[in-house]
């Protein structure tokens, strides 16, 4: 499974991009703004971080804003992915942006009526919000398998990139599922490393260690 850093924090970004474990990056309006940074001035910098793809959401809601917006995100860079909103008009860009060549990461999916939509219109990404869903008092997993299952069910390129994940418990169902990616907050994957018998072990063998000569 892939791991993509859910963030559009510059310093966040270069501190997972050190751990060597990241295949791509994905924003969204209300992340970049904490970062305070212009939208592509920001994007720009991550795809200096960060080589794979890295999804910059546009905010037009109209067929002919999401092109023009979708143009000019993808071409601040060749791994820039086009991010855009699981409406009518967004699928009808998604379907002209493939058809020019530009990837497309169709966000805000809810359902898998949603999912196997996108998946028609071409999308190269799939992104169920799996933590809003658990919001709600849903099984935000329960998505992921059926999207998974329709998708090979038709031979759909289309990758499920699991999104809004809230918990190491999101990353081990997600990769259990064989979902392709897991978008994931900084936080998350620090805590994806820790074990306290692996710290209580290793100050074990340390001590021990210094008994004898090396
Ligand atoms: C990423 O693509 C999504 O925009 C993000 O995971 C949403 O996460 P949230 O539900 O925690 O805001």
């Amino acid at each position: 499974m892939k791991f993509f850093i859910d963030s559009g924090d510059i310093e966040e970004i270069k501190k997972a991009a050190a751990m060597g474990l990241l295949d791509g990056v994905t924003t969204n309006p209300s992340l970049l703004a904490k970062s305070g940074k212009p939208t592509k001035k920001a994007l720009a910098e991550i795809c200096e971080i960060v080589d794979g793809p890295i999804s910059g959401e546009v905010l037009s809601t109209d067929y002919e804003g999401m092109m023009r917006e979708g143009r000019e995100i993808a071409k601040i860079h060749k791994n820039l992915v086009v991010k855009v909103p699981l409406i009518p008009d967004g699928l009808r860009a998604v379907k002209t942006l493939k058809d020019e060549g530009i990837r497309t990461n169709v966000t805000l999916c809810f359902s898998a009526n949603q999912a196997l939509l996108a998946a028609k219109a071409g999308a190269s990404f799939i992104s169920p919000f799996i933590g809003r869903i658990d919001d709600t008092s849903h099984e935000g997993m329960h998505l992921i398998e059926q999207i998974i299952t329709i998708y090979q069910n038709y031979g759909f390129h289309t990758e499920v990139l699991v999104a809004s994940v809230r918990s190491p418990v999101h990353v081990l169902e997600a990769a259990q599922l064989g979902a392709d990616i897991c978008t994931i907050p900084l936080k998350v994957i620090e805590q994806l490393f820790y074990h306290p018998l692996t710290d209580i072990g290793l100050k074990k063998f340390i001590e021990d260690g210094k008994k004898i000569p090396v």
